[in-house]
């Protein structure tokens, strides 16, 4: 089939799957007809990378080419398997053509992004081998440190695990104005973790897998569980299969896509971009001498002002940055990012697959910086970075009855409220009014327990930022509590929030601009893939 009649299938059968919910189709017309700022090509395809000694590891990875725009907007990255670091400016247009290279369905998306629904990488989107999806959307956002990884359904964990995933940067006025660190001193660093085989390979659910196999799990077809569970059993047999509920977790911590114990820098100030990009692994991360960490960002960008925290909890898919002055230690010194021992993270321990070798919660070194020899050159920190308005939760339409949203467990299968995920489905509760703010809670009370075990869990919410208006614990969990709680940072814009057993959280959210259906869901990948995921319909 040639390239152009595969694209119309491809354009009419997303138009099918639009009209079908009575969404807008594919595209912006009244953006067509203006070249866009950056029109780029990403391949999604199999790879090999040297990432250990011995033979290369196979991967699937995002390559990318410019095909118009600023060259210095595809950053191809510094080796590893991650994608190309795509740097944007708000306000800018963008166009991106996503090819799948892959032997089965994929699509991308833009996490953290507000775009319209058709942009946004939903699952009933998923484009075939061989096919390509173009997106086309305007660059909303204010600056921060932004996402993109693959979203079909029931292969999210796979996908990302290959190794698809890559940071989407965006820049603006008011970031430029601070004068931060910059080029080599902005420097992001993507936190993952990889468990390999013998042969180097990656072992995801019991299987040395980066090798592709095609599944049952179709695009809009499909059983609950995809092609996954069915894999789960033949492969790995009842341990895999519970890692495939539970969360898959990794031995080795990865950086920037490869197998690296630090860096060395310079004795100047620094922006560390951080992405917790693992699937269920969730970050406790200090300075090994104790210092604290000033953080001056988290998922939707710059906080109002830095804030300095012995650790922070970084759980699946939140981004912090932070602000560091290698100049305060003397030359040659050794400062390790660590990752502290904490409580209430996912952990396989006394279930009947055994102890992951690196449980979640437990302590071990992230990045070492070894401090290079020049004289120190001293930046300051503005104390004001941007400006960011109170909450104002009275806003809400629902102020006074916020929404529920509980985790639940049912047979081997996550849900929210009891229900798993369906693919063009969204409930009364999950409908909500274009142009209207509304309180969520989201509850972690134990209706999710498996065995008498309550997991925590890393919502994310598509389409938007919200705003963390509160928490609590309820009492028969605070022991677990009070190992985490002084590393959260809620300040400032948030698309996903860690919610810890026997937690709620309260966040405020805005419905603007798009109707359509978007996705909330767990961004712990197996919980996800396994039904911790719904859509919500936004209508105008
Ligand atoms: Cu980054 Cu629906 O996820
Ligand atoms: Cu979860």
């Amino acid at each position: 089939m040639d390239t152009r009649r595969r694209q119309l299938l491809i354009r009419s059968s997303a138009a099918a799957a639009a009209a079908a919910v009575g969404l807008p189709t594919l595209g912006a017309p009244a953006e067509r007809g203006n070249p866009p700022d950056l029109h780029v090509e990403l391949r999604a395809e199999p790879d090999r990378v040297s990432l250990l000694p011995g033979a290369p590891t196979r991967v699937w990875r995002y390559k990318g080419r410019l095909l118009q725009g600023d060259a210095s907007a595809l950053d191809a990255g510094a080796g590893g398997y991650l994608g190309p670091i795509i740097r944007v400016r708000t306000g800018q247009r963008v166009r991106i053509d996503l090819v799948n290279g892959l032997p089965e369905s994929t699509i991308i998306h833009w996490h953290g992004l507000h775009v319209p629904d058709t942009m946004d990488g939903h699952p009933r989107f998923a484009i075939a081998p061989g096919a390509r999806y173009e997106y086309d959307f305007t660059v909303a956002n204010r600056a921060g440190s932004y996402w993109f990884h693959p979203h079909p359904h029931g292969r999210t964990g796979k996908q990302v695990y290959a190794g698809l995933a890559g940071l989407f940067l965006v820049s603006d006025d008011e970031e430029a104005a601070l004068g931060l660190p910059a080029g080599a001193q902005d420097l992001p660093l993507v936190l993952q973790d990889r468990t390999f085989d013998a042969d180097n390979q990656f072992v995801y659910l019991g299987a040395g897998d980066g090798d592709a196999r095609p599944t049952g799990g179709g695009m809009m077809g499909g059983g609950m569980m995809g092609g996954r569970m069915g894999r789960g059993m033949m492969g790995g047999g009842m341990g895999s299969m519970m890692a495939g509920m539970m969360g898959v977790l990794g031995d080795r911590i990865l950086v920037n896509g490869s197998v690296q114990d630090g860096r060395e820098v310079e004795r100047r100030a620094y922006r560390l971009r951080l992405l917790n990009g693992s699937n269920t692994r969730t970050y406790k991360l200090a300075w090994s001498d104790g210092a604290p960490l000033t953080v001056i960002g988290t998922d939707g960008g710059l906080l109002a002002a830095p804030v300095r925290r012995d650790y922070l909890m970084l759980a699946p898919a939140e981004r912090a940055e932070l602000w560091v002055d290698f100049g305060r230690w003397s030359p040659g010194t050794e400062i390790t990012l660590r990752s502290l021992a904490f409580e209430g993270g996912m952990n396989m321990g006394g279930m009947m697959g055994g102890r992951a070798a690196l449980p979640d919660g437990a302590a071990f070194a992230v990045h070492r910086f070894t401090v290079g020899s020049g004289p120190a050159r001293p930046a300051a920190l503005p104390q004001r970075l941007s400006r960011i308005e109170p909450p104002q939760p009275r806003q809400a339409v629902n102020a006074d009855r916020p929404k529920v949203f509980e985790m639940t467990m049912g047979m081997m299968v996550w849900g929210i409220n009891g229900a798993s995920f369906d693919m063009l489905g969204a409930s009364e509760l999950e409908t909500v009014r274009l142009g209207t703010q509304e309180i969520w809670e989201f509850r972690n009370d134990g209706r999710g327990s498996m065995m008498g075990m309550v997991m925590a869990h890393s919502m994310h919410v598509h389409g938007l930022q919200f705003r963390v208006l509160g928490r609590s614990v309820s009492s028969r969990f605070s022991d677990a509590y009070a190992t985490v709680e002084d590393g959260l940072v809620d300040d400032g814009w948030k698309d996903t929030v860690l919610v810890m057993p026997g937690e709620r959280v309260r966040v405020l959210l805005r419905f603007a601009d798009f109707p359509g259906l978007f996705l909330y869901h767990c961004h712990m990948l197996e919980h996800e893939d396994s039904g911790l995921m719904r859509n919500y319909r936004v209508e105008a």
